[in-house]
């Protein structure tokens, strides 16, 4: 006999919950979706991809989380009160034994936090999701996922949703630290090396050389690769995730290659033609430049 099919909850349905919830429909699943948002959820059930717009938490077996948790008024700095709203009303609402699970980046320790708060009434798992919207197939919903989980039986049961339900692949974190930090330092990593090659941009033309053409004779070697510098590092995603791993190290190291990254990309902004003006440049205009940036 087939086993009788979760009922699924995805609360935020921006650029993460929408996909998400549009990959479990298809599966033919059962989804509804909460969005603080009308207008956010009308679209999701205008487009097909929930049932409808979930008036109480209860009853779910299983909650994906994909609430923003940028600070709205500056995305270049992290805020969980969405990650947290959502939890105190599961702490009420939820089922029991539920699976809850965190898709939205969060910072180290956050998940415990939120274990704590529903006192394992239900089962809370990490997975941290990565997208690219313009390769949906491959780098899309279902592409190899990491995954952690508060307690063992909080693993297996995410193991259980996101490889037999979902049929994503998973990365098992043995931790659910080691799930969270790596999705802060996957992206602090590839702001660093965005950062480089605004840094090598801005340095040839201060030399007057051709940044193509020194990037290419440099990429020419098998395990070099410098990226093209761009418009400056924006979106939500980069900046926020790697502010959280900066303020972690300040805990623990002397200094940090992200702080210096960040101070590069907020130079390298003020140079391009959209940007106001050049000279000497602030710490604090540097924040307001990375955060009104998109
Ligand atoms: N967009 C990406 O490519 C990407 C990739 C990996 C991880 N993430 C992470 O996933 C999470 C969601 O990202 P996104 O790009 O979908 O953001 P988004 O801003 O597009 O969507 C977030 C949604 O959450 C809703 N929301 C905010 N507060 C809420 C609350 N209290 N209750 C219910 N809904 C609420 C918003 O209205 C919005 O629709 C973030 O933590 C982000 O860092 C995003």
């Amino acid at each position: 006999m087939r086993k009788k099919e979760p009922s699924i909850l995805v609360v935020g349905l921006g650029q993460i919950g929408y996909h998400d919830a549009e990959y479990m429909t298809s599966r033919g699943l059962n989804v509804d979706g909460y969005d603080i948002d009308p207008k956010t959820v009308q679209r999701a059930i205008d487009h097909g991809i929930i049932r409808k717009k979930a008036e109480t938490f209860e009853g779910y077996d299983c909650y994906v989380i994909a609430v923003s948790t940028h600070n709205p008024t500056n995305m270049l700095l992290p805020s969980f009160d969405a990650l947290f709203q959502t939890v105190y009303r599961l702490s009420i609402e939820g089922k029991r034994n539920a699976l809850v699970t965190i898709e939205s980046t969060v910072k180290k320790g956050m998940s415990r936090r939120v274990e704590e708060i529903l006192g394992h009434r239900l089962h809370v798992a990490h997975v941290p999701h990565r997208f690219y919207a313009m390769e949906k197939e491959e780098h899309g919903v279902r592409q190899t996922r990491v995954l952690g989980g508060c307690e063992n039986c909080c693993r297996r049961k995410a193991l259980r949703f996101y490889q037999e339900v979902l049929d994503i692949p998973v990365h098992i974190a043995r931790s659910i630290e080691i799930a969270e930090l790596s999705k802060v330092i996957e992206n602090s990593y590839r702001f660093m090396e965005i950062a480089f090659a605004e840094e090598l941009k801005m340095f040839c033309e201060a030399y007057t050389l051709n940044f193509t053409e020194l990037r290419d004779a440099i990429n020419s070697k098998w395990n070099v690769r410098i990226l093209e510098a761009d418009h400056g590092i924006g979106g939500h995603c980069l900046p926020k995730d790697s502010q959280m791993y900066v303020d972690l190290t300040k805990r623990a190291l002397v200094s940090s290659i992200i702080d210096a990254a960040k101070m590069v990309d907020g130079h390298y902004k003020l140079r391009l033609p959209q940007a106001p003006s050049f000279g000497m440049i602030l710490p604090s205009r540097l924040l307001e430049i990375n955060a009104t940036s998109n």
